[in-house]
């Protein structure tokens, strides 16, 4: 048994278990003040004030039971934070391009002319899996130090069949060696690789009939992702992808309109996409198209920053009712980054979100955009007890005291792994 003892807000972001949390209940985040946890095999089994908290431990806590007491005073107790937007597993990095970016090519001048995500994709395909799991791996305790507890991962740099799946296979590897939860999500539409160049409707064609039926009958992927952009995959592409992927029981995933206007919102909500990323220029009948749907938007302020890029309308998605999450988008050519907590303070201070909005994107919320709202994301009895405790004397206090690392300890299915 584990007892987190009075800490000065237990943010427990409750009650949005069955549904993502939208408008005006993004910003009530349930806080007990001077509360405690209680843990017991992994499972919180009770949340509540202090003195409750230490009643619960002396009646529960007998019998021979160990009982770790964590104290919290003048901390913060948060649900883990949830990353439900990552290209985690990779070989190399690009930091050549950003001397190209600020010469004026752009992000997608640079992969039209064979870089971008295309070299990471022949270093991809180059590195065996010992390599690629070494790399993803060290990201992987990045993501852990900054207090996130769950990751998404996109494969999307083998783009072909094998090197796809050793992407796939790593990652499925992390989930189980690493404290840190991996999702798969299968991405071989994230770039038309260059032996396609001259034909890519061959290549949609390979991605549905050789690669999603391979990933979705190996188990190693739930969702099915696509880049659905200008010069990439086409919105007719992107929709033939996507239900090729939810036929094998992979659900709709989508990046939409993050370069330029494309009409990626509407697909997604005309797909039933769990959720749709980035949306820097969607319209605004894609905006409502997607409340009405249900579709999360899943959006990362870094990847705008970094991009040096106007950063998508969070405040016109909110007030429309569209369920937001935030994430950081790593990969290694427009948001190089494991700091999910940066991503808060980007999301504030560039989006005008309030702190309240952000702790939901990136808890609750996160966790129903990788379809994980049942077991994750909420300190709440019968939820698996992955925590986190802020060096912060209140929950606004992490976007204000920015870009540096808060994090005092973590602890995953009730277990301290970082502290
Ligand atoms: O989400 N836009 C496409 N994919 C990534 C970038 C991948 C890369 O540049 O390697 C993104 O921004
Ligand atoms: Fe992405």
């Amino acid at each position: 048994m584990i007892h987190i003892r009075n800490a000065s807000q237990v943010v427990t972001v409750s009650g949005a278990s069955a549904a993502p949390k939208r408008g005006k209940e993004m910003e009530q985040l349930d806080i007990i003040e001077g509360g405690g946890v209680v843990i017991e095999e992994g499972v919180i089994v009770f949340v509540g004030e202090e003195e409750e908290a230490g009643k619960y431990v002396e009646l529960h806590g007998g019998n021979g039971k160990e009982v770790t007491v964590i104290p919290a005073e003048g901390k913060i107790v948060t649900p883990g934070l949830i990353d439900p937007h990552t290209h985690l597993v990779f070989a190399g990095s690009r930091e050549f391009e950003l001397n190209l970016r600020l010469q004026g090519a752009s992000y997608m001048d640079i992969l039209n002319a064979g870089g971008g995500i295309l070299h990471s994709t022949l270093q991809t395909r180059e590195a065996d899996e010992e390599q690629l799991l070494m790399e993803a791996g060290k990201r992987l305790d990045r993501f852990l130090t900054h207090g996130v507890t769950t990751i998404e991962a996109k494969s999307g740099y083998g783009l072909r069949l094998e090197d796809e799946l050793k992407q796939l296979r790593v990652a499925r590897t992390l989930d189980s060696t690493h404290p840190v939860d991996v999702v798969s999500t299968f991405m071989g539409a994230h770039a038309v690789p260059a032996e396609y160049k001259h034909d890519p409707e061959a290549y949609v064609r390979s991605v549905i009939e050789d690669m999603i039926p391979v990933v979705a009958q190996a188990g190693l992927a739930e969702f099915c992702d696509v880049f659905c952009e200008e010069g990439v995959f086409t919105v007719e592409q992107s929709r033939r992808i996507l239900q090729a992927g939810r036929e094998q029981g992979l659900k709709p995933k989508i990046h939409a309109d993050e370069i330029v206007p494309f009409g990626g919102a509407e697909l997604a909500a005309e797909v039933g996409a769990v959720s749709a990323d980035h949306l820097l220029h969607a319209s605004e009948a894609g905006i409502r198209a997607m409340a009405r749907s249900g579709v999360i938007a899943v959006l990362l302020p870094g990847t705008a920053f970094f991009l040096m890029a106007k950063p998508a309308d969070a405040r016109a998605m909110i007030a429309a009712g569209v369920p937001v999450a935030l994430s950081t988008d790593r990969n290694p050519g427009s948001s190089p980054t494991e700091s999910l907590p940066f991503m808060m303070n980007l999301a504030c201070l560039t989006m005008r979100m309030t702190p309240a909005e952000v702790l939901t994107a990136c808890t609750i919320n996160a966790a129903h955009a990788i379809g994980r709202g049942d077991r994750i994301g909420s300190i709440e009895v019968g939820k698996q007890a992955d925590l986190v405790l802020f060096d912060a004397p209140n929950y606004m206090y992490l976007q204000y005291h920015y870009a540096v690392n808060l994090v005092d300890t973590v602890i995953k299915k009730g277990r301290p792994v970082y502290e």
